[in-house]
């Protein structure tokens, strides 16, 4: 049932395509330029949203936070196991569960402390008839189909692709005509990163560091620290993830010969401009870097490795490049021969707190 694949892993990185037409299926309408989505929700009571997960969908709710922001919703990101004393004070805020499972002990206590609190509850989540999806007000539904691997892949795309779409219809539904077209645009973008070989000869040249370092900014700061759990937890290897302009301020001092640094690089604006800086700094110091770009900030020149996306908004950017992460991440694990889909220790529904 692993469909020809060795790993459920990359059979469900190589879904993304299908996974992520299907999460936009009937909720993006071309000519009318609007998104639709099946929701009860008073979009105009919406004023501020907290957003509550563990792991990889943390990670996807610190993307999305900047997604509302972007559309001038207040939104703030809280781990959910950090929650539960948080006192909700004032308006109560549209508390958003991020959760693949729906299961995850720590986001249900979170959902329940903020229910208690008397604000409104909704779930982004891949698991219809979840304990997330009942006991919330609401429910977006991600429509990754089931995953096996313990790594969240395909779910993480889709997480992120409902956040968008979520941040659009909140700010009214319409979105101009490029954005609807970026947005249709993924599933094909996501199946030319997967066509590419770079990501597993990059993943050969890089076994045996001693630590792997991701930086990025705004969107891609997020993931830069899904690439690096995605990494560790399935090769063990030492790797941490870092927003590029904290690099500076203390993380440099562990940067040598031996510690590959991958950076996200997308688009040519001040933000791309100033990653383009940190990485000149580590390379000065010999470290071997990793671009992840479009070409666009030049940044090739200080790369000893170059994984490709192509062009896009960016937001939707940091979308490809977690895909290539994903790649390199599997590709590095699989040169280690780790055992891919069920890594040492981990669960994938995490039901105890
Ligand atoms: C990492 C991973 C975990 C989960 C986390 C939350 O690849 O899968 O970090 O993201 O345990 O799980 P859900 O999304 O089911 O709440």
């Amino acid at each position: 049932e692993k469909g020809g694949y060795e790993q459920y892993m990359l059979k469900e990185i190589t879904e993304q395509p299908r996974a992520l037409r299907k999460c936009l299926r009937g909720r993006v309408d071309e000519e009318a330029e609007q998104v639709s989505l099946d929701l009860e929700l008073e979009r105009e009571s919406v004023d501020r949203i907290h957003l509550l997960a563990c792991g990889s969908s943390y990670h996807a709710a610190l993307y999305g936070a900047q997604l509302f922001r972007a559309r001038g919703i207040p939104a703030q990101t809280f781990l959910a196991s950090e929650y539960g004393d948080r006192a909700l004070a004032g308006d109560t805020p549209l508390v958003i569960g991020v959760t693949q499972s729906g299961e995850t002990a720590d986001t249900l206590g979170a959902l329940r402390a903020a229910q208690a609190a008397g604000a409104e509850t909704l779930t982004i989540t891949n698991t219809v008839g979840s304990s997330a999806a009942r006991e919330c007000d609401h429910a977006l539904f991600v429509r990754a189909g089931p995953e096996i691997g313990v790594a969240a892949t395909k779910t993480f795309a889709n997480q992120q692709t409902a956040l968008h779409l979520l941040a659009l219809w909140l700010g009214g539904g319409d979105a101009d005509p490029s954005h609807i077209a970026a947005l249709r645009a993924i599933p094909e973008q996501v199946q030319s990163i997967l066509d590419d070989d770079s990501a597993r000869e990059v993943a050969a040249e890089l076994v045996d560091s001693a630590a792997y370092f991701f930086i990025g900014r705004g969107p891609q700061h997020p993931i830069a620290l899904e690439g690096a759990l995605k990494l560790k937890e399935i090769s063990y290897e030492h790797a941490e993830g870092f927003a590029a302009g904290e690099l500076k301020h203390g993380p440099i001092a562990l940067v040598t010969t031996e510690t590959p640094i991958i950076a996200m690089v997308t688009g040519d604006d001040e933000r791309a401009r100033k990653t383009v800086g940190n990485v000149k700094e580590v390379q000065a110091r010999g470290a071997p870097v990793v671009a992840v770009t479009d070409g666009k900030a030049n940044v090739e020149q200080y790369a000893q490795h170059v994984l490709s996306v192509p062009e896009t908004e960016p937001e939707i950017a940091a979308l490809l490049a977690n895909v290539q992460l994903q790649l390199l991440a599997y590709w590095i694990a699989r040169d280690m021969g780790r055992p891919i889909d069920k890594p040492r220790n981990l669960a994938k529904s995490v039901t105890v707190e």
